[in-house]
């Protein structure tokens, strides 16, 4: 082998969110759950990771760098997922460049990583799983991998449990498993990302100023106290997941929105049956789920099915384009933007949806009336520090053009 040669590879990973929510782990090394979960995937053009990975006989150890800085690959979770890949990975040749990688010589070369999230990691949105399915993924294929994608979500679990469902598009659901080194603990695609494509999602990123507690931390401390968690997890969960998998099957909103909004209120329920309590959403989380209930009943089947994860933020799933562009007309209404945001940086994602509810500028927001089923026409400008449109999207993608990666292709360090 030459010296000097960089090989590498880039892949793009979307984020998900889960209508039937995974809290509480059996193994908190392996990352093994006390439920199955179900999750939609996010549309990676608004929201994901790209990771670019590369080996080179000249790197003297294995580094990362996250959005640009370095940061240490000496945890647990990266460590297990390295290994585990590093164990997978077979003979690499490229012969115009005259490299080839021995199975064994794997275990040798150090690798480099970078990795950028497209979206603002501070915003509470779930990066870790996106960065752990992108930083597998991308192994894999540099590593020449011939294991399938539900067996790399697997070791992606390891990493973080809820990125095991980012190697798929569509829905998706991670199955929790039997055996106790957790080989039978994961990811399947339900659908993928075409067999239901008039939903549309809007997330609102709530401004929060709170520390919030770590889903790890918060899961742990569930499991140790809440007596609710053990009977969601035996009683409730088994029988919600075979409803939630034919409403997905059978694109029947009123079901789907039913089970997701119910699966999120006793995850919050389960977190306040903590002991201490843990307070993930605030009063602006409330408040939205008070308008979108009040709306649905209004229509007499719902329109919008709402979730919340580990924080405050509203993640919005509109039964089509239509609903999609009324319920922005009511974020609007209650959660204008402050007197200094313009309404481009204030909507991020499909911005298409503006044109729908016939809002072109801030004057329109202006205008908007009450909507007719709450009686309060309070507005909290502020509450709200920006929205994101999109839809259910594809899984990972290899990118094969050289300049989007995030390595330099001569260095191997980040461009
Ligand atoms: C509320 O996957 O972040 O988002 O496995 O400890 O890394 P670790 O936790 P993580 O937990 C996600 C919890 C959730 C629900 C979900 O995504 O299913």
């Amino acid at each position: 082998m030459g010296e000097k040669w960089v090989l590498m590879k880039t892949a793009q990973t979307p984020t998900n969110i889960a209508v039937i929510k995974y809290w509480g782990k059996r193994d908190e090394t392996l990352i093994l759950p006390v439920n199955d979960s179900i999750s939609v995937t996010l549309d990676p053009a608004h929201l994901c990771t790209t990771t670019t990975v590369a080996v080179s006989p000249a790197f003297q150890q294995d580094r990362m760098w996250l959005n640009g800085k370095e940061m240490s690959l000496s945890g647990g979770r990266y460590q297990n997922c390295l290994r585990e890949i590093r164990k997978r990975a077979r003979e690499v040749e490229d012969k115009e460049r005259g490299i080839k990688i021995e199975k064994k010589d794997w275990e040798k070369l150090h690798l480099h990583i970078a990795s950028y999230n497209n979206f603002p990691t501070a915003a509470g949105l779930a990066s870790s799983a996106a960065g752990f399915a992108c930083l597998v993924f991308a192994l894999a294929k540099l590593m020449n991998v011939s294991e399938d994608e539900s067996q790399l979500s697997a070791i992606a679990r390891q990493g973080s449990g809820s990125a095991c469902r980012s190697l798929f598009g569509g829905f998706v659901k991670w199955i929790m498993g039997k055996e106790d080194d957790g080989s039978d603990s994961l990811a399947v695609q339900l659908v993928d990302e075409k067999h239901w494509e008039d939903l549309f999602i809007i997330i609102a990123v709530v401004s929060s100023r709170q520390k919030e507690t770590s889903s790890t931390s918060g899961m742990r401390e569930s499991v140790e106290t809440s007596s609710l968690l053990q009977h969601r997890a035996k009683e409730v969960v088994p029988k919600r997941t075979i409803q939630m998998e034919e409403a997905i099957q059978n694109r029947d909103f009123a079901s789907f929105a039913k089970l997701a909004c119910a699966d999120s209120n006793q995850f919050h329920a389960v977190c306040l049956d903590t002991l201490p309590p843990i307070f993930y959403m605030n009063d602006t989380s409330h408040r939205i789920i008070s308008y979108v209930e009040k709306w649905n009943r209004s229509e007499g089947t719902p329109q919008v099915a709402y979730t919340f994860d580990a924080g405050p933020n509203a993640v919005l799933i509109a039964r089509d384009r239509k609903a999609a562009a009324q319920l922005i007309q009511r974020l609007l209404f209650y959660f204008p933007p402050k007197s200094d945001t313009d309404l481009d940086s204030y909507l991020l994602g499909d911005k298409t949806i503006l044109k729908d509810a016939g809002l072109e500028g801030l004057e329109d927001v202006k205008a908007l009336s009450p909507p007719p089923e709450n009686g309060s026409a309070q507005k909290y400008p502020g509450d709200v520090s920006y929205f994101i449109c999109t839809r259910p999207g594809k899984g990972p993608i290899l990118l094969s053009n050289d300049k989007l990666a995030l390595l330099d292709p001569e260095t191997g360090l980040p461009k």
